[in-house]
């Protein structure tokens, strides 16, 4: 039975002889991506805080490599590319994916407070700022690279999670398109990656409930029926944006929520309270 086109290129490495360094990259999205980049041939660093869970994903897949990096720290971000470079000569894509929730004090603008909003600005925008400055760094002098960055649909919807979060996820999708115009003379693409709401530890902890609770919540909030949005389908997308598939994309924040930004559900719902389906 022959092969179509479609499923030639899905079972094709669309990542060979790639480099790339995920920051985040021991638990949910990150790992996801992690395996799906070795699985689609590239060498992979995964740069996190959790030593153990980012060693055990090296023992369990082939072409995966820890290194300790808080990405709040420049030294560490530094010695992440440094070790990657020096290990494999090359680094092709920075997936800058590392982040941390808010706590569900910053929900009100009152009872917020100005040391959590910094660690969130300190993780989520300082950190990705950290990496792509250092992976730029030895990006230019190749004149290419990929650097892709995890942003969130909170980035094109509001009010849905605490201040602090949205506020730093929509500096990503800034910071990024700003890097995509300073960067594209050099042949390096800058992209975002915004995922819906996906059951990983974050989240789970964020909320306070199992995974299948969070997923039950999520999907009667989607828009997309008939499937649970996981870490694979945005791991999917950032292999797309890593790999020549995209080589003409830079500057796009690509929103991975089954269209739930763009649906506004509340006329549709007081409509129903008052006629029922009909
Ligand atoms: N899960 C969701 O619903 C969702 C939705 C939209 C966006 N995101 C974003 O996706 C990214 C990945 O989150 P996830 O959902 O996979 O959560 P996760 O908690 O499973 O993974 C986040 C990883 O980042 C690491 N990390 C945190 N602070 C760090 C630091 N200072 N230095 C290095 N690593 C650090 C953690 O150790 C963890 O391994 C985050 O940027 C998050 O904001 C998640």
């Amino acid at each position: 039975m022959s092969l179509t086109s479609f499923q030639a290129a899905r079972l094709a490495k669309r990542l060979e002889g790639k480099v790339a360094l995920i920051t985040g990259g021991a638990s949910g999205i990150g790992a996801s991506t992690a395996k799906l980049f070795a699985k689609n041939g590239a060498k992979v660093v995964i740069a996190d805080i959790q030593d153990d869970l980012g060693s055990s994903i090296c023992k369990e897949v082939e072409n995966i490599k820890y290194i300790h990096c808080d990405v709040t720290q420049e030294n560490d971000v530094k010695h992440a590319v440094d070790t990657t470079m020096s290990d494999y000569g090359q680094l092709d894509v920075m997936f800058n994916n590392a982040g941390v929730p808010a706590p569900r004090s910053a929900l009100q603008i009152l009872t917020s407070d100005i040391q959590d909003f910094k660690k969130v600005f300190d993780v989520n925008v300082c950190g990705g700022f950290l990496g792509a400055k250092h992976a730029a760094r030895v990006m230019i002098p190749v004149k290419k690279g990929s650097i892709i960055f995890t942003s969130s649909g909170v980035s094109v919807t509001t009010g849905d999670a605490p201040h602090s979060y949205t506020a730093s996820k929509h500096a990503v999708v800034g910071l990024a398109k700003n890097l995509c115009t300073e960067l594209g003379q050099y042949g390096i693409r800058v992209n975002c990656i915004s995922p819906y709401l996906v059951a990983t530890p974050m989240l789970t902890n964020a909320m306070g409930i199992d995974e299948t609770k969070v997923e039950e919540i999520m999907s009667e909030a989607a828009n997309l029926k008939g499937m649970v949005v996981k870490t694979e389908d945005i791991a999917e997308a950032a292999v797309f944006l890593g790999s020549d598939a995209s080589r003409y994309i830079s500057g796009i924040n690509l929103v991975i929520d089954g269209g739930y930004s763009i649906t506004t559900p509340a006329l549709k719902m007081a409509m129903k309270a008052h006629f029922g389906d009909h």
